[in-house]
């Protein structure tokens, strides 16, 4: 059993050793964020509180199974927000200790970093590209427990820019299938946005300033036109935008490619996406032409395990649970937790990288 509650989605699944995913459901608080336009930790954690129990027991039954069936509780115990997290921890080591189970406690980008490998046989190691609301982050995933961070974020996570600029948009919350949708109808080159950190060496992220330029080129024209903002001129600015973030990402995935190239010769050339902002079509896209051009093959999970979701932390579960990696009781949660603990910390990444 795996239980995810690191943000605003309160998820229970099972899954088996053999890979099949008996059940996997997801309750998002998507609604009772929404006044705020962000995700509010401590409505996060309440809920959190008010749903996870019954969560348990529907998947349970939906899985058609009962406690005497489940081997372990994976859970997620950061990095993440820390309410929440504790609220998953707590329910896990609860039932771990009642039923007599091993405890597992997962980190939580461990989960979208291995979810590809219980759907798609793949071995170690991989390139992952991983792009959400909390995180973004470029890594050599080595092995379970293993990784080599090649890049982070210096500021915003690609998902966070989506939403921030769709707040300044007045597109809605969450941002960016909002900004995908109106950038469909857009003009990517009407405004020249910056490209931030583009052309410069590793495989650092900053997005930032380009929500800045997002927000004076916003200012300016409606100063320009009385106040008002036309369809169309919303339209340019989301797909304007766009275009700039995913010329940053792929400048920033080349670079990856060159490290891993040089550094894992005779290696898997693969790309493994992963986290909310892998559902961006046009993001991907241009991930496949890239990854064409270089020869690496393009994976991603199925939607619904790429956004947060239990099945990805069951399946770290299985992987450790063949390690006999088990937690004890004592296990704490963290709000910061990174995958590899030999990166440098980048200056300004937030509490979770
Ligand atoms: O992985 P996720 O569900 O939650 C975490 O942050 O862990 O990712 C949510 C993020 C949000 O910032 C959302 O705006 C972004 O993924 N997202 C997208 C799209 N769908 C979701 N960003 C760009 N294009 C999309 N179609
Ligand atoms: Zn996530």
């Amino acid at each position: 059993m795996g239980i995810e509650s690191s943000c605003d989605e309160t998820a229970v699944a099972i899954v088996s050793n053999d890979k099949k995913i008996l059940s996997n459901i997801i309750l998002t608080q998507l609604e009772e964020h929404m006044p705020y336009g962000g995700v509010v930790p401590e409505i996060a954690a309440r809920s959190h509180i008010d749903h996870l129990n019954r969560l348990v027991r529907r998947a349970l039954s939906e899985a058609k199974i009962g406690f005497d069936d489940i081997s372990a509780i994976a859970v997620t115990s950061g990095p993440g927000l820390i309410g929440g997290v504790m609220v998953g921890l707590m329910t896990a080591k609860a039932m771990a200790y009642a039923r007599g189970l091993p405890l597992i406690s997962v980190n939580h980008l461990e989960g979208h970093a291995l979810s590809i490998r219980l759907t798609e046989e793949i071995s170690f190691p991989y390139l992952l590209l991983l792009v959400s609301g909390g995180h973004c982050q470029l890594l050599v995933v080595k092995g379970v427990g293993d990784y080599e961070r090649l890049g982070t974020t210096i500021d915003d996570a690609a998902g966070e820019a989506f939403d921030k600029t769709a707040k300044i948009l007045g597109l809605g919350y969450p941002g960016g299938p909002a900004v995908e949708k109106a950038a469909a109808q857009g003009d990517p080159n009407r405004f020249k946005f910056p490209r931030p950190l583009k052309g410069k060496p590793g495989s650092n992220f900053s997005f930032s300033g380009l929500k800045t330029a997002v927000l004076r080129a916003r200012d300016q024209l409606s100063a320009e036109q009385d106040g008002k903002l036309k369809r169309q001129d919303i339209c340019d600015l989301a797909a304007s935008f766009q275009k700039a973030l995913t010329d940053a990402i792929l400048d920033r995935v080349q670079n990856a490619m060159d490290y891993y190239l040089e550094n894992y010769q005779n290696k898997n050339k693969m790309l493994v996406i992963a986290g909310g902002v892998a559902a961006n079509s046009s993001i991907k896209e241009q991930l496949e032409g890239l990854c064409d051009k270089r020869g690496f093959e393009l994976k991603a999970p199925p939607m619904n395990l790429c956004t947060d979701n239990g099945a990805m932390i069951a399946w770290v579960g299985v992987e450790k649970f063949e390690g006999q990696q088990f937690s004890g009781l004592d296990t704490g949660a963290v709000a910061r937790w990174p995958l590899d603990p030999d990166a440098t910390p980048a200056i300004g990444a937030g509490a979770k990288a």
